[in-house]
């Protein structure tokens, strides 16, 4: 089967593809009317998250019988058109969890300890040891939004670093019995009584801009926000207020609400830290996506050409 790769992909997934059998077509960065040509003759699209699916490009692609996205979010699928065209979309949601928890620690560290600015202060010759005196994790509360696969990774971490854990999630059907340890809330209990609140939720149309000026008032002023997820679930201008006005006492941020973001304004912010869309980008993360992705593609195309 014809397979059309567009975003950069681990080569041991693509072999695996090869040696199942199927046909790749390469084509980097394509989008819109050039994705749909592109997908000309192929029944199966193997997407990273930079590749648009949108409603459009399934229009115009009646080949295509199966779109994987290598990694969590979804959001780039237009997973209402894909149903109505019967195309079945699957993503590899346990392999980037760990990777994206680290990062949250590695963000949150960074930020309680000045890492940034103090390396780069001695880099230029400047030994600031009392400019940069931080805070430690140990003893504070952190609140999760969103306890699925990375939610539960950042709970677990979080133990190790002896916090308190609380966690909402509007989404969860059930509560999973390993985490009793985490105090289970809703999102307007957590907000007044996090230290530190990290986001892990997808964005929906119902999670878009859940955390607006009304949630951010509602947190401490000396609280902190993490955001690996989606830049959309944090209202942005509203962030940037309530960093501003010191109604919130610092941001991490691996994602925004349009990527790359530009020059934005919470970029210039002194008490924010900010990587691009960092979450799942480890060797071992892209290795375990595009292996699982590649295992999914192979499996699925192995039911619908049956
Ligand atoms: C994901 O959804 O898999 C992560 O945010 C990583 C990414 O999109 O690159």
């Amino acid at each position: 089967v014809k397979v059309l790769v567009t975003d950069p992909m681990d080569a041991a997934a693509l072999a695996r593809l090869r040696s199942a059998g199927h046909e790749l077509v390469e084509h980097r960065g394509v989008q819109g009317a050039e994705l749909a040509a592109a997908l000309a003759g192929c029944q199966a699209l193997l997407v990273r998250g930079a590749t648009k699916v949108t409603a459009e490009v399934l229009r115009l692609a009646p080949d295509l019988r199966v779109v994987v996205r290598a990694g969590t979010g979804l959001d780039n699928v237009d997973l209402d058109a894909a149903r109505a065209r019967d195309v079945a979309v699957h993503n590899t949601p346990a392999a980037n969890a760990i990777s994206v928890a680290e990062l949250v620690f590695g963000l949150l560290i960074a930020l309680e300890r000045h890492l940034v600015p103090a390396s780069a202060d001695l880099k230029r010759g400047h030994w600031e040891k009392t400019r940069y005196q931080g805070r430690d994790l140990a003893g504070r509360t952190l609140g999760l939004l969103g306890f699925g696969r990375i939610g539960r990774e950042v709970a677990v971490r979080a133990r190790a670093f002896a916090m308190t854990v609380r966690a909402a999630d509007p989404l969860l059907p059930a509560w999973p019995p390993e985490f009793g340890w985490v105090q289970r809330g809703d999102i307007e209990t957590l907000l007044p009584e996090v230290d530190v609140l990290s986001l892990h939720l997808p964005l929906t149309p119902a999670t878009r801009g859940l955390i607006g000026a009304r949630e951010l008032a509602r947190m401490r002023p000396d609280a902190v926000v993490v955001n690996c997820a989606r830049g959309g679930v944090v209202d942005e201008e509203a962030l940037l207020r309530a960093l501003r006005s010191g109604a919130l006492r610092g941001a991490a941020l691996d994602v925004f609400a349009v990527e790359p973001p530009g020059p934005h304004p919470l970029l210039e912010l002194p008490n924010v830290i900010a990587t691009p869309h960092l979450g799942a980008s480890t060797a071992d993360a892209q290795a375990r996506a595009g292996l699982e992705a590649a295992d999914i593609l192979i499996d699925t195309l192995a039911r619908i050409t049956a």
